[in-house]
């Protein structure tokens, strides 16, 4: 029997409505202080098929990768998820990492790793990362720890959902507008049991300007999107009562790749202090292993005899110099 908590308080200061009707239904509380094990909480099998850029109409090297999207594909053990429903679902996160804006009623950021570390290593550890990594065909990590397990949810009345699915198609119902996201890549995963819902589809624009639509995954199942540079929009589930899904970004580990990372889309769903911090710190390392590997390069051109190359050095430099551009631009 699922345990039934009340969430009054935060929902009052939801801005979009109905979201959240009265209360969510929790999953039994799991063991406290669960560690993550690759071996017990991952449960991966390959997607069927991952669409690339050029199967959707849009230039090899639009991206980072020649990878646009993958089918569904089992992420998590029904274990995990439960144990990132409990960490989530408590007061403090609530409290605390609850946003609500037009874009999105109901999201919880910010949670990981302080109240969510169960979570947080889930989506940092090297075999997470790689199975990730594999499926976009290029080395990721996430982009910093508040990118990490972002929660979006919407709860219906499960009189509304009886209506509905009764009177309603699930399709072409937009949740969200279209849009570019802000980083590289996502990794989506569902969080909520998705056997009776319909709808639920990520729909892609392709070059050609058609519309492709990427089945919605089932619980503790996932997707991998190069969202950066594929104009998309989630479509509604119907048939379910809750919707929540968990959205992680990621970013090459490469230093040396390209990286055309903004906050457009995020700046207005976040604590800004925490986010510029981050995006800053984050901007900053990445900044110092290209200043490191610069010098490096031409401490070797030098020893080798070869001397300095001008035409490189300023070509170097310009690159850094948008960068910091970049880095300084996205902080308004
Ligand atoms: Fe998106």
């Amino acid at each position: 029997m699922a345990e039934v908590i009340s969430i009054a308080s935060p929902i009052s200061a939801l801005k979009v409505k109905p979201i959240i009707q009265k209360q969510l239904h929790i999953a039994p509380p799991s063991p406290a202080h669960s560690t993550f094990d690759p071996s017990k909480h991952l449960n991966f099998v390959p997607p069927s098929n991952i669409l690339s850029l050029k199967d959707i109409g849009l230039p090899e090297d639009a991206g980072i990768s020649p990878v646009a999207v993958s089918e569904p594909f089992p992420l998590f053990t029904p274990e995990a998820i439960s144990i990132m429903r409990h960490e989530i679902f408590t007061d403090a996160v609530w409290q605390n990492c609850l946003i609500s804006t037009d874009f999105a009623g109901c999201q919880l950021r910010g949670h990981c790793p302080k109240y969510a570390p169960f979570m947080h290593s889930a989506w940092t550890h090297p075999t997470t990362l790689s199975l990730i990594s594999r499926i976009a065909t290029i080395d990721l990590i996430p982009m910093y720890d508040y990118e990490i397990g972002n929660i979006n949810i919407s709860v219906n009345d499960p009189a509304d959902v009886a209506k509905r699915s009764a009177t309603q198609s699930a399709s072409d119902l937009p949740v969200t507008k279209w849009h570019n996201d802000s980083y590289p890549f996502v990794c989506v995963v569902m969080m909520s049991d998705a056997t009776n819902m319909s709808g639920g589809e990520t729909a892609l624009q392709t070059g050609p300007g058609e519309i492709l639509k990427v089945r919605g995954p089932q619980m503790g199942h996932a997707i991998v999107l190069q969202g950066r540079c594929i104009t998309h929009q989630a479509l509604a589930a119907l048939g379910g009562t809750e919707r929540i899904t968990m959205v992680t970004s990621f970013r090459p580990r490469d230093a040396f790749v390209k990286d055309t990372s903004v906050l457009t889309t995020i700046r207005p769903l976040s604590d800004l202090s925490e986010l510029y911090f981050q995006w800053t710190r984050y901007r900053i390392e990445v900044l110092q292993e290209r200043l490191r590997g610069m010098q490096e390069v031409m401490g070797e051109e030098q020893e080798g005899g070869r001397g300095a190359d001008g035409e490189k050095i300023r070509g170097f430099l310009r690159g850094v110099e948008e960068w910091v551009r970049g880095t300084w631009g996205e902080i308004v």
